[in-house]
């Protein structure tokens, strides 16, 4: 199926913004022991922006979910590609991700790190998207809320391309 892209949110506003939550992310923490997490792939480009926005000397690590059908239920741990290696027990722990869209990967994400130990545990996300909300997860730091519409671009993908637009742009079929 072909799509048209309609620009949502240009490069300008997304650097102002990523700008923006750095200084709120670095005065919410006050150089506490700070880990931030990139949930991979989607939030690459924009936890490389935000990381350049946050002061006080956050441990930096990656984390990838290994993808899952909408009606399996994902209990243990075994449930990542890849795993963070910092240890995170005492320390206070950002999650960075790309969008929030049901809430079923950053419920599962938090109840995991939970397990190890966080002095607390926040979600950073760069769109917080309402519309197919599930379960109640709260966005901590939202870059851009959402209503709906399927929206790729700095990060986000349709099966793999336009993660590398510095842009978002919202999907519509033809
Ligand atoms: P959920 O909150 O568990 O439903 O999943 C969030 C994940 O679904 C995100 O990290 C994205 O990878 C993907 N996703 C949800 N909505 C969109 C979208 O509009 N564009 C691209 N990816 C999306
Ligand atoms: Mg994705």
């Amino acid at each position: 199926m072909s799509h048209t892209m309609i620009p949502v949110i240009t490069a300008d506003a997304i650097q102002k913004r990523v700008a923006e939550l750095g200084a709120e992310i670095s005065a919410h923490y006050q150089g506490q022991p700070l880990v931030c997490v990139c949930v991979l792939k989607g939030a690459f480009l924009f936890f490389a922006d935000l990381m350049r926005h946050i002061t006080g000397g956050p441990e930096i690590d990656f984390l990838r979910l290994a993808s899952y059908g909408a009606s399996t239920s994902r209990g243990c741990e075994g449930l990542f590609t890849k795993d963070i290696e910092v240890d995170v027990a005492g320390k206070h722990v950002l999650l960075v991700e790309d969008i929030v869209d049901t809430g079923r990967s950053a419920e599962h994400l938090l109840r995991v790190l939970e397990k190890r130990g966080a002095a607390s545990l926040k979600i950073c996300a760069f769109v917080d998207k309402h519309e197919r909300r599930e379960i109640e997860v709260t966005v901590d730091f939202a870059g851009f809320p959402i209503q709906k519409g399927f929206i790729v671009g700095y990060g986000m993908d349709y099966a793999e391309k336009y993660r590398e637009l510095d842009a978002v742009y919202e999907l519509v079929p033809k």
